[in-house]
This record gives C-alpha cells, structure tokens and sequence, in this order.
C-alpha cells in the first residue's frame, strides 16, 4: 500500500499530518510512504531528514495520483480528486460540516473519505481522537496567548515593591480544551474558576484545584458521545445572567463551548462586557464555529472600551510539532489497527463501531445519514 501526506491548503496551518517520531511503525508494516515537497517545513522537519527515513519526495500531483491513501489535516480541493485513483482513499481532518460538496464529490468519484472528526468517544478509539488531540494544545495556547494581552501577571508575587494579586481566570466549556485551559492557567499561579452545564465536569474541576461555579440551569445533559445537549434559550438567558457577575470579577475569560455539528451558543453578549474591568480578557475558543462572544471575530482581536475579545483560528497549529507528532499518531493509530498485514490493504469492516463511524464515503457510497 502506498500512502501520501500532503501539505495543507492552508498557509496559516504549519502542521504536518506526518512526524519524523511516528513514521516507523508504517515503515515496518510494509507500507511505502510518500509525502508532498516541504511538508515538514511548519515543524522544522526537512524533506532530507524524512527521505533516511526511508519515505519518498513527489509533488502534490504525483502524491494524488499514484497513492492509496491520502493523509491529510484538511479537505482537498474538489478537483484534486480527479487525479485520484478509484478506490484510494483521503483520511484525515476534512471538516466535514462544511464541506459537504467534497463528501459528495468523493462519493461520485469513488474515493472512501474517512473524517477523523467522526472517531466515536469510546476508550478503543481514543488514541485515534483528532479532536481531543487538538483541543488539549488548544487550550494550553488560549491561556498563553490570552496572559500575553494581560497587563498584569499571573501568578501572585510577593515582593520588596509590594503584593501583586494574582490574575482571575473563568473558564467557561469544561471538556477536552476546557480542563487544559484550567491546568495551564492553574500552573501559572492564576485563581480560577469554571463552569460547564453538564454535571460530571464539577469533579474534574475541583481535581485542578479551581472552584466550579455553581449555576442551576433545570435539565440539562450530555449525549451518549459525551457533547453536551443544547440548551433551550431560556436556559441560555439565564446561563447568561447569572455568570455575568464572575466575567466581571475575572481578568481572563476563556469560553470554549461547543455544540459538535452545530454553531457554538452565544454565552456572553455586549451586556457583560460592557460591566467587565478594562484591561481585561475574552478568549473566545468557539470562534470557528460561530463564537461565544458578541463580536468575536476569526483571528482578529476586537477592543471594546479596553476588553479584549481575542479570536484565533488553528490554536494547536501555534504549538505545530507538538499537534503534528499527535495528529500523525492519532492517524497511524487507525492505520494499524485497520491495516490488513496479508492483503496489504485497509480492512473496511463496517461492523466495526470505529469504522462505521469514522468512513463517510465507502466504494462510491455515502454511508453518514446526516450527509446524504
Ligand atoms: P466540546 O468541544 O464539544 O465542548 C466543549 C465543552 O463545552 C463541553 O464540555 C460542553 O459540555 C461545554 N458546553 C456546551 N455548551 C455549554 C454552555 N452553554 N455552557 C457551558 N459549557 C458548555 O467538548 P469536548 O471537549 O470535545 O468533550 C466533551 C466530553 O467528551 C468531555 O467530557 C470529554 O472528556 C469527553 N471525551 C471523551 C472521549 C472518550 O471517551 N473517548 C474522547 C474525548 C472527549
């Protein structure tokens, strides 16, 4: 089997679906492995260093045409798939929500599309979990880049000159990006609180060491994959309401709430900002999928009378060799566990849960309901 890794289309992404770290186990399966010119430039991984790997140099249009599967941090070109063969496969991040018109051409050019997005939350699969991977960086990046935009420090300082206080940090979105925005916050010396609307995360929160903020918002929940369930704008409203008094006390808010397939809920609106301290913070991590913030904007930082919304696309790419060598395991991950040593080809078995749900486009089918 040949496999390709290609480049992202997009320049601001320095990731590489390919590590120097991770590449032998495929070697050593007997699969050869070829990767798009200069595909470790975002990761300071040259094309020498991956050729004594063993790994073979072509460009993107040679890579399309004469591979197997594709490895990929995002969809391809509509046209590029004409270039693949019949049966080859693209695997990767291709955000699928909105791209709807790739998973369908694939489907009439007979290429299988497996979207790592859909990786089912069970603990088989979570070595092969995209988004967790990503996430986790994600929020370590929020806090850093959130602290540089503070006028104050951190961490509380005792000295000659006097007490510094230590900075308040809300982090509102308790999953995956969540639980490491308070870890990072936590060890640079911040005082920090959370919330989330599903229960189990109280736990989570205290076991950091910050204080969860209790807000009675009647039923809420999570779905049998662990997201959150939306809430009714009533609940929404009062959600609103009752944590603006924290976002006023905080010198850092970071919102991370997402709803998995559809646009984040609008949790904080001009109303709160206008009350909070100038010179404070709002990180709004949900702004790819339609943002937490009022005004929040793709990777522009907006002032509000001296708030700062801060909005950034592709956290994890800021930390690129770190989300590179998960990516690319999280990738090889499913490889190897689908990988037929004998037939020298992927094992579509959709009996299996990780299969089922991961491969969206199978031998010129659709096999997602929600993209047919
Ligand atoms: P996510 O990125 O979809 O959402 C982030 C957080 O926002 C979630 O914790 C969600 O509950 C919260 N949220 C949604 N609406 C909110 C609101 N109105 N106010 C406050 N918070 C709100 O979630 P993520 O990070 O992907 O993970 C969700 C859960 O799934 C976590 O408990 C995580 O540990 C679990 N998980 C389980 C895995 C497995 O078992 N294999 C793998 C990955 C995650």
């Amino acid at each position: 089997m040949i496999i390709s890794a290609l480049k992202s289309n997009n320049s601001g992404d320095q990731r590489s679906p390919i590590h120097k770290d991770t590449v032998k186990n495929l070697l050593d399966l007997g699969i050869e492995i070829c990767f798009e010119e200069s595909i470790g430039k975002g990761i300071n991984i040259n094309d020498k260093t991956f050729e004594e790997l063993g790994l073979k140099k072509y460009k993107r249009e040679d890579c399309l045409k004469n591979s197997d599967l594709i490895i990929t941090n995002q969809a391809l070109h509509i046209s590029e798939l004409a270039l693949m063969k019949k049966d080859s496969t693209v695997l990767g991040m291709v955000n699928p929500f909105s791209n709807k018109d790739f998973i369908i051409e694939c489907s009439k050019k007979s290429v299988n599309l497996v979207s790592m997005e859909f990786i089912p939350r069970i603990t088989r699969a979570q070595k092969m979990d995209v988004l967790s991977s990503q996430a986790n960086l994600a929020g370590y990046v929020a806090v850093i880049e959130a602290a540089k935009h503070l006028s104050t420090a951190l961490p509380m300082m005792m000295t000659a000159a006097g007490t510094l206080k230590p900075a308040k940090v809300f982090v509102i979105g308790v999953g995956v990006a969540g639980l490491q925005a308070i870890a990072t916050a936590k060890r640079l010396g911040a005082r920090v609180e959370a919330f989330d609307t599903r229960d189990v995360v109280e736990e989570q929160v205290k076991s950091l060491g910050a204080k969860f903020v209790k807000i009675d918002l009647g039923k809420t929940g999570e779905t049998d994959q662990g997201y959150a369930k939306e809430l009714t704008d009533e609940q929404i409203n009062k959600q609103k309401e009752l944590q603006a008094k924290v976002c006023q006390q905080s010198d850092i808010v970071i919102t991370t709430a997402q709803l998995f397939g559809r646009p984040a809920p609008l949790l904080i609106d001009n109303r709160t900002i206008d009350k909070m301290k100038p010179g404070s913070v709002i990180f709004d991590m949900a702004v790819e999928t339609g943002g937490n913030v009022e005004g929040s904007k793709v990777d522009q930082i907006i002032d509000r009378n001296g708030i700062k919304i801060i909005g950034i696309s592709n956290l994890a790419s800021q930390v690129s060799d770190h989300a590179s060598l998960a990516l690319s395991n999280n990738y090889n991950n499913w490889i190897t566990d689908f990988f037929d040593k004998e037939s020298q080809t992927i094992n579509f078995d959709f009996q299996d849960e990780i299969i089922n749900n991961s491969v969206l486009v199978y031998a010129g089918e659709i096999k997602n309901e929600r993209f047919k």
